[in-house]
């Protein structure tokens, strides 16, 4: 009847401590509560947890019942030392019988005054090979129960706090991860990441960082890879929206049936293939920002239920009939000229009048030269970080950079001089080093200069027209094709320009 009963206990204090031990990521008061439970339900004293810390490879008691707050302070052991430390050593238990009678028992804590009539048990806390550390308890000396019985029990005890310690922390350190990931975000995308000197950029940036903490509308125009999303990260992450998502969505990506499902969401059913429900970007936006990247590709069907969602600030998912309310800030961007597009009919000019509320407009690359060579140094610094390189520009591959015209804007300059970093061995980057893709314009000159050149070779006076008129077309081109600045520098009126154009460059211009 006894056995049956203490066993009935054994698996209630079983059953109790694998329950306190998953009930939360409280880890400390879990273990105590198991502590607590072995001693209620099997008359064991004292309970403590000693961990092992796997850098300095010092044991040092977690948790405690029965001890005293000082007594666990003087909890610390090497391993190997005492019995505690042999646990950990050998990875097996240790039973003392009587710890009055056993020299390796150190009583460091100083708990045990009434040493004769106490055993000790001693188990690792293992997972898998590690050993995490050790489970030790104090038992009356009593004759009917067996070592080996109270040792198994331990030892499965051991295996629960091993798996709770373990999922403990795996999931700290994924928090710290996780953690570490979003500040790194945040950091990528504050605003001092954006490199500009000119005085347009200034300006923009001014008014973003203005309006960034609002929850203002912004509407961001420009060529491709003018720094659009970058700008609209700025501003989410700048703002108190920062915490929460930064969703973007490319309207012009995506096909339009497509598009409707991915920004709304669905239910289960609502068209063949949706076998799920599924949250669309404004739902999973909630709290944070929505980018809607290329607006202008958006279809007039869309346009009007995207702006029912705007003025609402709540939508149905497909084939849903909940209203869902959203709190999202949007921030839309586009290359297109909606101006023309509202004219044409193309866009909604209720929708354009909804996003235009705080308009940006970034200018291409082009129109603002100086921030070539600033944006060209932190670009190579970044590929020369990335790549193990040290490599600098010649004064002449900046001046050819700034006369490019970077039809790809600050994309295609970044891609430039990632190329030009993998590629190049020497110290220095020289203009030819520069794999500048020519744009259509510049090519078709290219070819008329050789060709011309090398058909007249033979005829003084061709042959000199034709070098004039590529002299001509490289100052052109080196000015960005501004005619008043080329004349200056050919030492020509900018009617004698003009009239070398029209007799050399009519096929052209
Ligand atoms: N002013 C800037 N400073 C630093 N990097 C920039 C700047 N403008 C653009 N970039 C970089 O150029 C690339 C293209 O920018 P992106 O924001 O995607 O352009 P867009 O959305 O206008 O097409 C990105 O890698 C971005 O980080
Ligand atoms: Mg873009």
């Amino acid at each position: 009847m006894e056995i049956l009963e203490r066993k009935n206990a054994e698996l209630l204090a079983l059953f109790e401590v694998s329950k306190v031990l998953s009930s939360s990521f409280e880890l400390k008061a879990n273990l105590f509560q198991a502590m607590k439970l072995l001693s209620d339900y099997l008359d064991m004293r004292r309970g403590t947890i000693t961990l092992l810390d796997p850098k300095t490879g010092e044991l040092r008691i977690e948790v405690a019942y029965g001890l005293t707050e000082e007594q666990i302070s003087k909890g610390r052991y090497k391993i190997g030392e005492g019995i505690v430390g042999r646990v950990v050593e050998y990875g097996s238990p240790v039973v003392v019988p009587d710890i009055g009678k056993e020299p390796l028992f150190l009583n460091r804590t100083g708990a045990r005054i009434e040493k004769d009539k106490i055993s000790f048990l001693c188990v690792p806390i293992r997972f898998k090979e590690e050993i995490l550390g050790v489970l030790s308890v104090d038992r009356i000396f009593d004759e009917s129960i067996s070592f080996e019985e109270d040792l198994r029990v331990l030892e499965i005890v051991a295996t629960l706090i091993a798996q709770a310690l373990k999922l403990y922390r795996t999931f700290f350190e994924e928090k710290a991860k996780r953690e570490e990931l979003e500040k790194e975000l945040k950091d990528r995308y504050q605003f001092q990441n954006i490199i500009y000197t000119s005085s347009v950029m200034k300006d923009i940036i001014k008014t973003a960082i203005k309006i960034a903490p609002t929850r203002a509308t912004v509407l961001l125009r420009g060529e491709s890879g003018t720094g659009k999303e970058l700008l609209a990260k700025a501003i989410h992450f700048s703002s108190t929206r920062g915490n929460n998502a930064f969703v973007a969505i490319n309207c012009a990506a995506i096909p339009e049936t497509l598009l409707e499902a991915e920004l709304f969401g669905f239910e289960k059913g609502s068209f063949t293939g949706a076998y799920t429900s599924k949250k669309g970007k404004f739902e999973i936006a909630d709290g944070g920002t929505l980018f809607l990247d290329e607006i202008g590709d958006l279809s007039l069907t869309l346009q009007g239920k995207l702006l029912r969602a705007l003025q609402e600030q709540s939508f149905e998912r497909l084939g849903g009939t909940k209203n869902i309310k959203v709190d999202v800030r949007i921030i839309a961007a586009t290359h297109r000229n909606l101006e023309e597009m509202v004219k044409r009919g193309e866009f909604r000019e209720d929708l354009y009048w909804r996003l235009n509320v705080v308009p940006l407009f970034i200018p291409p690359l082009r129109e603002r030269k100086e921030d070539i060579p600033l944006l060209a140094d932190y670009f190579l610094k970044k590929y020369n970080l990335l790549y193990g390189k040290s490599l600098k520009f010649k004064p002449e591959a900046v001046e050819t950079l700034l006369n490019y015209t970077f039809p790809g804007n600050v994309r295609e300059l970044e891609n430039i001089v990632e190329r030009v970093v993998l590629l190049s061995d020497g110290e220095w980057i020289e203009a030819k080093d520069l794999p500048l893709t020519l744009d259509n314009k510049t090519k078709d000159i290219q070819n008329l200069v050789t060709s011309s050149l090398s058909k007249n070779r033979y005829n003084l006076k061709k042959h000199l027209e034709a070098l004039e008129r590529e002299e001509i077309l490289q100052v052109l081109k080196d000015c960005n094709y501004n005619q008043s600045k080329a004349a200056k520098l050919l030492g020509l009126s900018r009617r004698q320009l003009s009239y070398r154009m029209q007799k050399y460059l009519k096929d052209i211009f």
